[in-house]
């Protein structure tokens, strides 16, 4: 079940570490996707393609992004036969994103196939919601589990401002019908930022008064081309501050979740999350592995060392040589990113090519 056939080693130390998890006599999780500090990697989002109908500020660079070439991007098989990979070694959780994964013409069929994975619990998707009120029942019946919505703002103005594009409304269509249909939760991504939308935290929180929604108030990251600086991120506590002016019996929930710290207002229907990765990253429990739309893995979303599987796949290697490459790059993961000031003078690719 689990990888077992020993190929040359590709770093001696982690080779090493591989040896000894494979000599105990009960093997908890695959060898390959655990790293030098035992962290379990049974999270894998997938970018499906690099392209967008929305122009997001925090994402997209003022000057668009040069695309890849359609042959060098993995076409739907590759990505299919990685998936199934990575699942057989005990990833448990997909999540399709992009670039916008919903513009991707056959991402139902990517669906409908990860859904035959044995092993496979959830399947989620990350979307603008521009296209999603349209495909929510086929999605529902292709077999997605979980669906985060990006809306930065409840003024339709300011959305089109911050995503260079008009839709307000088509995204607040897909998030009510996805409420609509039964999606619990349906979580909402809100990228906070100063000058921009810090003044509507109160607006969100109060949406989940009457909508089961998860609102995710998400820290402004860095990426090359977003014009990230200090002071436009709103921290956490900053956050939290504010809410509790509001509402001071704000109650922590233990969700026992890995990246989000949960909160909720007694008595509303929905609850919010923060994902601190500037202000308190959570590398100790980080459990994701990224693929690119053109195929690298990406062990770290911070980090710039990245590999490439669609060279690896396409030079006819086995699963087992796949394996080896998986595993040495998981091994090598650092132990945390460099902190923000750090990862926002490092060389890495814009958002839109990562895959949030
Ligand atoms: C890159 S997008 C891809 C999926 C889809 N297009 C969407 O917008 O939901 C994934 C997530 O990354 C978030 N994101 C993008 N750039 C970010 C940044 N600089 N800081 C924090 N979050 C960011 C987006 O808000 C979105 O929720
Ligand atoms: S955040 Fe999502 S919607 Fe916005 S530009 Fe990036 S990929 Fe597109």
């Amino acid at each position: 079940m689990y990888g077992q056939a020993v190929v040359q080693s590709h770093t001696v130390s982690v080779e090493c570490h591989k040896e000894k998890l494979r000599d105990d006599s009960i093997l908890p999780f695959s060898a390959f996707l655990t790293d030098n500090f035992g962290r379990r990697h049974s999270y894998l989002r997938i970018s499906l393609t690099e392209k967008c109908n929305l122009r997001c500020q925090y994402c997209m660079p003022d000057e668009g992004v040069k695309l890849t070439p359609r042959s060098q991007l993995l076409s739907t098989a590759e990505v299919l036969t990685l998936a199934r990979l990575f699942v057989r070694e005990g990833v448990e959780k997909i999540r399709l994103t992009g670039g916008e994964p919903l513009i991707k013409p056959d991402v139902l069929d990517v669906i409908k196939e990860l859904k035959k994975l044995e092993g496979l619990k959830t399947i989620a998707v990350t979307t603008n919601g521009m296209n999603l009120a349209r495909l929510l029942p086929k999605l529902k019946d292709a077999g997605l589990d979980l669906i985060n919505i990006s809306l930065d703002s409840l003024v339709p103005a300011k959305f089109e401002f911050i995503v260079r594009r008009k839709g307000f409304h088509k995204v607040m269509e897909g998030i009510e019908k996805a409420i609509e249909m039964g999606f619990n939760p349906v979580k909402v991504n809100c990228v906070v930022m100063r000058g921009l939308n810090e003044d509507e935290l109160l607006d969100f929180v109060a949406l989940t008064e009457k909508k089961p929604l998860d609102v995710r108030f998400i820290e402004y990251m860095p990426f090359d081309g977003n014009k990230w600086n200090f002071r436009k991120m709103v921290s956490y506590q900053e956050m939290l501050d504010l809410i509790r002016q509001q509402w001071p019996d704000l109650e922590r929930l233990e969700t026992g979740g890995t990246t989000a710290k949960t909160f909720k207002v007694p008595g509303f229907k929905g609850q919010m999350g923060f994902i601190t990765s500037m202000s308190e990253h959570f590398c100790g429990s980080c459990n994701r592995l990224r693929i690119t739309a053109d195929g690298n893995l990406k062990v770290c979303l911070f980090g710039n060392s990245e590999v490439s599987l669609r060279d690896v796949l396409r030079s006819g290697a086995s699963d087992e040589e796949l394996l080896q490459i998986i595993g040495a790059a998981v091994g090598n993961k650092k132990k945390q990113h460099a902190g923000m000031f750090n990862i926002s003078k490092m060389k890495n690719r814009p958002m839109i090519h990562i895959g949030g």
